[in-house]
């Protein structure tokens, strides 16, 4: 079925905002809005903005005070009025208004209102091109969308075009503060159900989703708040705002299940438009629900609650919504037309149409039946609770800690689906991770290393002044107490390799001389093996102590490192080869500086020019720590004859104080 098809290839497009590319193509629909309280002031301006000076004032019914205010500021400009727009707008209607522009020579439509007088403006636009100006006095949304739905003999087409779309929108607060309370709900719900499907729709891209989650949020804050106070003007333009973005994502993306529900019940059955929305929402949201859950895990986030279907059952039964089609005045009997008509044509739709699907739905929304808490509702409570246990440890830092470890492992466990094997997988991984780790082999911190958590850590706590040496992480082959050396002497004693002259300065922040700094140096030989690898050696050899000159200064040869691979016969190595990644090290040298009054910093030198700079396998390489081992050919600094090619490495560590 298509409605199948669609969600098998795009699924990993709904699920996948947290984790996977999508692909999309998305446009604005250019419109100007003008926003705020007292913004009717405007309307001449905008109409003169727009170029045009004989305006036809459309004006819905009840809104004799608000159409008299934007008159008067219109003043000469309005050359006809019609106050005769009608639900669906019907052609007949649309005709008669007609008449009445192509008469008084009409070049703009002002129109205050909700859905009928927006939808008339639209149709007498779409015959004539006339530019529109929208005051909307609801929250339909339409006024910012390129459809229209008109009725021609009982029959609704819709159709969507460019010259639909009205060039301008002023959202006068002021002109919803009399929109009565279950209006109000009516069509503030009606706003929401945009802003939910846009979410799934086929069409989702970033920027909706982003309007849609901050609609979906401001309509639900701002709801309670309004019935409470129908008068509390910033509650208002919350919610009025909300209603404009949901209805941004109701012009941009196609909708689902729960429009085209709402289009069948409204047309076939006589339903109060927006009464009908309130009614099914939760519904149509409960029936979707299994077929998008990272999308609904957003929808709750954004309303506050555990799951989102409830949760929008139980906002609207909190604002008195209606809640049941029964009570909308649908009859039982015309519930399996509804269904045959609701499956009729296939349509996308996250989760596939079945009539026994459907028929479930209109059931449960005939009656107001609470939809089911989602099973996964349960997950946030659970994480609430775990995290809620830490609440009471002494130590905060522990409790915040492990707070913040458990909601990151909880989402990570909810956002991937993980399954009861991967999970088992994961902790067999650990206890081989643990089982052979001795005091000799560390394998946690090669995990730590190879996942770059070490480097993260290392780069949190150590390199965070600017100017001076970036650090690097310590790895496993550093040894307490290296053996002091002279300035200038050999630490590979001896060792096959191509000879290196280290000329090495340290220095403070601004540049003085550290005298009397202890530097350690160790390096992996010519085979990339550090000496604690070779129990056959007679080391310690590549690691030794200096200490500096009146200059800061200290010289030693060694040899040039080469690349090597980290120990890859243990689990961690067993990671790698899964996920194809190579073990290997970019050649470096370490170096661990101390001196009285600095901070201890622990860094490498890298191999400029080597291999592996860009995909060192523990993630330890910094642009600023890459450095050329020059190579030279001529007489070397002390006079030591060397028999062909050598290196120099001349470098400057910069300390950060303490
Ligand atoms: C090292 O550079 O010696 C090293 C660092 C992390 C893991 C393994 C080795
Ligand atoms: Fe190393």
């Amino acid at each position: 079925m298509q409605g199948r098809a669609w969600f098998v290839q795009d699924s990993c497009a709904v699920r996948g905002d947290t984790r996977d590319m999508r692909n999309f193509s998305y446009a604005t629909n250019p419109a100007r809005v003008v926003f705020g309280s007292g913004t009717s002031a405007r309307v001449r301006d905008e109409v003169e903005r727009l170029g045009h000076a004989r305006v036809l004032l459309l004006a819905g019914p009840h809104l004799s005070d608000a159409a008299a205010r934007v008159a008067d500021v219109l003043g000469p400009l309005v050359v006809a009025r019609f106050d005769g727009a009608a639900m669906h707008t019907p052609v007949e209607v649309t005709e008669q208004a007609l008449a009445v522009l192509r008469a008084h020579d009409v070049d703009c439509v002002v129109a205050i209102g909700g859905g009928s007088t927006t939808g008339l403006a639209k149709a007498l636009a779409l015959r004539t091109g006339v530019d529109q100006v929208i005051l909307p006095t609801t929250y339909a949304g339409s006024e910012v969308t390129p459809v229209l739905g008109e009725t021609a003999d009982g029959v609704k087409t819709t159709q969507s075009s460019p010259e639909i779309l009205p060039e301008t929108v002023i959202y006068d607060v002021d002109f919803t503060l009399n929109l009565p309370v279950p209006i109000s709900v009516a069509s503030g719900v009606n706003a929401l159900a945009h802003a939910m499907e846009a979410l799934y729709s086929p069409d989702a891209n970033p920027v909706i989703d982003a309007m849609a989650l901050e609609a979906i949020g401001g309509i639900a804050r701002a709801l309670p708040k309004v019935v409470a106070d129908p008068s509390d003007v910033d509650a208002r333009g919350e919610l009025l705002q909300g209603a404009w973005l949901a209805g941004t994502c109701l012009g941009a993306v196609g909708m689902g299940l729960h429009h085209k529900l709402c289009h069948t019940l409204g047309g076939s059955f006589g339903l109060p438009h927006a009464e009908t929305h309130t009614v099914v929402l939760p519904h149509a949201m409960a029936y979707n629900a299994s077929a998008v859950p990272d999308v609904m895990r957003r929808i709750a986030e954004a309303l506050g609650v555990n799951d989102a279907p409830s949760g929008v059952y139980d906002l609207i039964e909190s604002v008195h919504g209606p809640l049941s089609l029964r009570e909308l005045g649908m009859k039982a009997e015309d519930l399996d037309k509804a269904v045959e008509l609701a499956t009729a044509k296939p349509y996308p739709n996250p989760r596939e149409l079945t009539a026994s699907g459907i028929a479930e739905l209109l059931d449960n929304a005939w009656h107001g039946r609470r939809p089911a808490d989602s099973p996964l509702a349960d997950l946030s409570k659970l994480t609430d609770q775990v995290v809620a246990s830490f609440e009471a440890a002494p130590n905060k830092r522990v409790g915040r800690l492990l707070s913040d470890l458990v909601r990151h492992l909880h989402h990570f466990a909810i956002s991937n689906d993980l399954t009861e094997a991967e999970w088992t997988h994961a902790i067999e991984f650990l206890t081989r991770t643990g089982q052979i780790s001795d005091d000799k082999r560390q394998e946690f911190i090669l995990l730590s290393d190879t996942l770059g958590v070490s480097s993260v850590v290392d780069l949190m706590t150590n390199s965070r002044t600017p100017g001076t040496t970036p650090s690097a992480v310590l790895g496993p082959f550093y040894v307490e107490g290296p053996p002091a050396a002279e300035h200038g002497s050999d630490l590979a004693a001896g060792l096959p390799g191509i000879p290196l002259w280290a000329d090495v300065r340290i220095t403070g922040p601004d540049g003085e001389p550290v005298a009397g700094a202890v530097v350690d140096v160790w390096q992996s030989n010519e085979d990339g093996f550090y000496d604690v690898q070779l129990p056959d050696l007679d080391g310690p050899v590549l690691r030794a102590r200096f200490h500096t000159d009146a200059k800061g200064g200290l010289t030693f040869w060694s040899i040039v490192p080469v690349a090597y691979p980290i120990p890859s016969d243990g689990p961690v190595g067993k990671m790698l080869d899964a996920v194809s990644r190579h073990p290997y090290r970019a050649p470096h040298v370490h170096f661990m500086i101390s001196a009285p009054g600095y901070q201890r910093l622990v860094t490498q030198l890298f191999v400029g020019g080597a291999d592996y700079l860009d995909s060192d396998t523990v993630f330890g390489v910094k642009d600023r720590l890459i450095i050329d081992f020059a190579t030279q050919d001529g007489p070397t600094p002390d006079g030591r004859v060397v028999d062909g090619e050598w290196r120099k490495l001349d470098f400057t560590f910069r300390i950060a104080k303490n």
